[in-house]
């Protein structure tokens, strides 16, 4: 039976994380190390040079994928199920801005659109997918999608976007989707923004630095409750600053 106050006090969760070797993603790998939780990390460039997949760097399990493989996703899921047999957090991170951040529809090119639902959102959906045994073995599985602004439809008035924003609208919706199947209290499922962050993605005018991010952003994710389930919340947690 899941503990009302499982997040706060179970210790040593195992939480996956895509993209872990840059960004958000590596922010967040750390962040859950220092606090003494177990990391696996997906990656498919930078990070693993030379290592094999399973391998423990700084304490992080290194999986090699692409999430817009499922063949490599599956293979992840299979190698880090042979390490440690469940997960109870997956935190879907990796992602791709393709276009210009002004491009007009006329300049902007059809492999951009495919790479962002390719990345974004097929991505998504991949890893669910090839991890969805791992989560199951969890006494209370969480899954945790990066949402963004730019992918909220009712709140759109720029035309800025074109390739990510659609891609980020598609995993809002797979993810509010699946919150209707997988239900709470054993799973809570959530988009959660981190804002606008100077990473590579969000540039270096973005308000917010990765330092000012990760830690209400962490807390979120280990602290999510069954009101939580299903809903667009910023890095605190909260619905309201997001509108799908
Ligand atoms: N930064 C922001 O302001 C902001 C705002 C809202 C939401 N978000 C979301 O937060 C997440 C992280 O963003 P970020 O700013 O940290 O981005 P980032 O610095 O550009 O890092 C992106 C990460 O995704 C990985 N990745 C990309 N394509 C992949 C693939 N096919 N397979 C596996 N990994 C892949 C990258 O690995 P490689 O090095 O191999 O490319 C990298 O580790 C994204 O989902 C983004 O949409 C960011």
């Amino acid at each position: 039976m899941c503990q009302v106050h499982y997040s706060l006090n179970m210790a040593g969760r195992r939480i996956l994380i895509s993209g872990v070797n840059r960004g958000i993603g590596m922010a967040l790998k750390e962040r859950f190390l220092e606090g003494g939780d177990e990391v696996a990390g997906i990656v498919r460039t930078g990070f693993h040079e030379g290592g094999m997949s399973g391998d423990r760097k700084s304490g992080c399990v290194v999986l090699r994928g692409d999430v817009r493989d499922f063949a490599s996703c599956e293979s992840a899921a299979g190698e880090l199920g042979r390490i440690w047999g469940s997960i109870d957090l997956l935190i879907h991170n990796a992602g791709v801005y393709p276009e210009m951040r002004e491009s007009r529809f006329i300049e902007t090119k059809r492999p951009d659109f495919e790479l962002a639902m390719e990345t974004n959102f097929f991505g998504a959906v991949n890893l669910t997918r090839a991890f969805m045994g791992l989560l199951e073995k969890s006494a209370c599985p969480r899954i945790i999608f990066l949402g963004s602004g730019a992918g909220s439809v009712s709140s759109k008035e720029d035309s800025r976007s074109y390739c990510y924003g659609p891609s980020k609208a598609a995993v809002h919706m797979f993810a509010r989707t699946l919150s209707y199947e997988l239900l709470p209290p054993r799973w809570i499922i959530s988009v959660i923004s981190p804002g606008w962050v100077r990473t590579d993605m969000g540039g270096q005018n973005a308000m917010l630095s990765l330092e000012e991010v990760i830690e209400p952003l962490a807390q979120t994710m280990l602290k999510l409750e069954p009101a939580q389930h299903g809903q667009f919340l910023n890095r605190y947690g909260k619905t309201g600053e997001y509108a799908w």
